[in-house]
């Protein structure tokens, strides 16, 4: 039966697993954007969720026709998946996005990328192909993240009675950093977001960065219209190859992610992480805790933090021995040769911070490199001090979930960089994430604060992280787009 609410992603609500005996088993997929929207969606009717096959064991399931209710993978070639997601998504789009590009030496736009930018084209095709065949008539499709740029421009040449909207959940380029792609796929790419009739951000300035970077994209007359101060803007636009004719809108909004408290608590009082948290107050004892959590992603900015933490420990030797830095750092996208580069880096950045201020009853800083979510949770629940320091960062779920379950309350030392610090910077201590003596002095001020204030501060922290939980998150987008 057509489906009424589609969301197409990268990833989806599940992955499977292929045991020797050759017995497929489903989990749940990873990732913030899946947890956030499998509850929300599972409160819309016969929706449909169409994502990628990640892996052998997900291309085997779609080969035995092994289906689960509200969920279509497609079984995207290896090949094409591998130049899409590793090439194009995580190598180019989210490098641009994130402004991470170490400049003398990349980006390289050559013939390589070539070959690769068809892939991202072709895995593009396949969702817009999917979604077409799958939804009802005029029914609302939900496109999510940089990795679907181009499906919301390819759906509306295939069905123009859909409802289309996108999603991105990371920043979004300023219009240099847009500007270093080559002019014709810069093109493609605005225009194929164009496609959709309303743009999702979790931040204002990420989509002010949309509707400035349209200007000049090529192939088409692209006007910006710019809003302040809680109207959205919009872009108005017409392609050379429509001919004459009215002009389309796509309204540029903003929908800041959340968490839901009640969800949230719950997963973090679930026997499994009592039993963590009792682990980890073992291991800790009475010292104070800062606390990160985070995939080794460059733009969480790791590193730094680390630094931070060791100047800390240099211009207030007053913390040696009265507090551990409980980092948890557990790999992504290891596929990349700068990801495995840098998840060593963290590893060994935090070995030498142990051994040149340890001692034999006190250990710095504890690194988990696995991914736990229970121990992440127990961790939320123990901390002094969370520290979120993003370079750039679309929102950062993790800086809103602290507060929500810290259970003395816990002071937030935030970055600039990340998408949240526009609704929790009142209540945070915020750092220039380049700035490390800053946030040693950040740290240090976080872990003298009067428990009062601390617990003041929490309490409006978590008031703000869970203003849009994920259900009116989805919501609200689905009334805009079929107002
Ligand atoms: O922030 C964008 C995002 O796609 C999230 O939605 C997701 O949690 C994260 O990146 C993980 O990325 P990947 O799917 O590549 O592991």
């Amino acid at each position: 039966m057509a489906s009424q609410v589609l969301v197409a992603a990268n990833r989806g609500p599940l992955s499977y697993a292929l045991a020797a005996d050759g017995t497929l088993s489903a989990r749940r997929g990873g990732g913030g954007l899946v947890s956030g929207l499998s509850t929300a969606l599972a409160e819309q009717p016969g929706a449909l969720w169409i994502c990628a096959a990640l892996s052998d064991a997900d291309r085997e399931a779609v080969r035995r026709g092994v289906a689960e209710p509200g969920v279509r993978m497609l079984p995207i070639d290896p090949d094409v998946y591998d130049g899409a997601y590793n090439g194009i998504a995580n190598s180019v789009l989210w490098f641009l996005h994130h402004h991470l590009y170490e400049i003398p030496r990349e980006p390289v736009f050559d013939a390589e990328f070539r070959r690769r930018w068809d892939a991202y084209v072709t895995y593009n095709e396949a969702f817009a192909a999917a979604c077409a065949e799958e939804a009802a008539e005029g029914a609302a499709v939900l496109i999510q993240d940089y990795h679907l740029a181009l499906a919301p421009g390819m759906l509306r040449e295939l069905r123009p009675d859909l409802r289309i909207g996108h999603f991105t959940h990371t920043p979004w380029a300023s219009p240099e950093f847009l500007r270093m792609l080559p002019d014709d796929i810069r093109s493609q790419l605005v225009w194929g977001m164009l496609g959709a009739d309303r743009l999702g951000f979790h931040t204002e300035t990420w989509g002010m960065n949309f509707v400035s970077g349209v200007d000049g994209s090529g192939n088409g007359t692209a006007v910006a219209h710019f809003a302040r101060g809680g109207n959205p803007s919009s872009v108005t636009h017409r392609k050379d190859t429509d001919g004459p004719g009215p002009l389309r809108e796509t309204v540029v909004d903003t929908y800041p992610l959340g968490v839901d408290a009640d969800e949230l608590r719950g997963l973090a009082h679930r026997p499994e992480v009592d039993d963590k948290l009792a682990a980890l107050r073992a291991e800790v004892g009475d010292l104070k805790t800062i606390v990160r959590v985070d995939r080794t992603e460059l733009s969480k900015n790791i590193l730094r933090g680390l630094l931070a933490y060791r100047e800390l420990l240099i211009s207030h030797p007053e913390w040696r021995e009265r507090v551990v830095h409980l980092a948890s750092a557990y790999p992504s996208r290891q596929d990349l040769t700068v990801y495995r580069e840098y998840t060593e880096s963290v590893r060994e950045l935090a070995a030498a911070i142990n051994t040149e201020f340890g001692t034999a009853d006190w250990q710095p800083v504890l690194v988990s490199v696995e991914d736990d979510f229970a121990r992440s949770l127990a961790a939320y629940r123990l901390a002094d001090v969370a520290l979120v320091n993003p370079v750039r960062d679309g929102m950062n779920l993790v800086a809103k979930e602290i507060p929500v379950v810290s259970e003395a309350g816990c002071v937030l030392v935030l970055s600039t960089g990340a998408g949240a610090y526009e609704e929790l910077r009142a209540d945070a201590l915020t750092v220039n994430p380049y700035d490390v003596t800053a946030t040693a002095e950040a740290l240090h001020a976080a872990l003298s604060m009067p428990a009062a204030e601390r617990a003041d501060r929490t309490k409006r922290l978590a008031v703000a992280a869970t203003a849009l939980p994920p259900t009116q998150w989805l919501t609200s987008q689905l009334d805009a787009l079929r107002t």
